[in-house]
């Protein structure tokens, strides 16, 4: 059943092209274009089958959520999921989030970024393959609205030093608690299916979140002043 704050719609009536934005829509898009409000954007890369996006945009009617992931079965299962609980502030995209976001995101726009479990691509030679990197960071700096959050998880040891590294080392982010009430993250358990994978096998979790300063050379933020 679903569940009664997810509905802007009536029972049962969102439909998956309602959900499914086509990845040409995003080159200049307008979140309320989109969204059809100006409700706050949170954007979750590599949702995999959206457990945590169905979650949170149920907890979060207030806010819109667009959710990037490139596998097809797991982008059409996580849609039709969205589908099926009639989640009408969600839409879900096929496409390469690291060229979205460079390219097409609307800069200075995003409330929240979340990147939980990133392909850790091992080997040395496939490593030039990892979402975080400098030019990465860069762009989704500037698309965080000034006091927006960014919270990243792991299991991969030593990708999560490189994260850490490469986002720290950007001078308009700043290290928050993962967990902060106002985030929402629930105590920091985020149970994507990695994430409850990995407990059970009893591997260590690593989590970093920041948040985008209004100013860096004076490291002020809209809460701060
Ligand atoms: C290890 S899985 C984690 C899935 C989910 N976040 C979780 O924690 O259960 C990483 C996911 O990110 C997707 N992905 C990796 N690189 C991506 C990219 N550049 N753009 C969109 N999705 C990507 C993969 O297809 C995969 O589903």
């Amino acid at each position: 059943m679903p569940s009664a704050d997810t509905c802007d719609r009536g029972l049962g009536s969102v439909r998956l092209e309602d959900v499914i934005v086509a990845p040409e829509a995003l080159a200049g898009v307008r979140w309320s274009a989109l969204f059809g409000n100006n409700r706050p954007v949170e954007l979750e890369i590599g949702i995999g089958k959206g457990g945590f996006l169905l979650r949170r945009s149920q907890a979060h009617p207030e806010r819109n959520f667009l959710g990037i992931e490139w596998a097809n079965k797991y982008y059409k299962y996580a849609a039709d999921r969205m589908r099926r609980w009639n989640v009408a502030n969600v839409r879900v995209v096929r496409t390469d989030a690291a060229d979205f976001v460079k390219a097409h995101c609307p800069r200075t726009s995003l409330s929240m970024l979340h990147v939980y479990h990133p392909d850790p691509w091992p080997k040395a030679r496939h490593q030039r393959r990892r979402l975080v990197q400098p030019a990465f960071v860069e762009a989704a700096v500037a698309c965080l609205v000034p006091g927006g959050r960014w919270a990243l998880q792991t299991d991969h040891a030593e990708y999560f030093e490189q994260i850490r590294t490469c986002v720290l080392d950007h001078p308009a982010l700043v290290e928050v608690p993962f967990d902060e009430p106002d985030a929402g993250l629930r105590d920091a358990r985020l149970d994507t299916n990695f994430e409850v994978k990995y407990r059970r096998a009893g591997r260590a979790i690593y989590q970093l979140a920041v948040r985008r300063l209004a100013d860096p050379s004076t490291g002020k933020t809209p809460e701060s002043g």
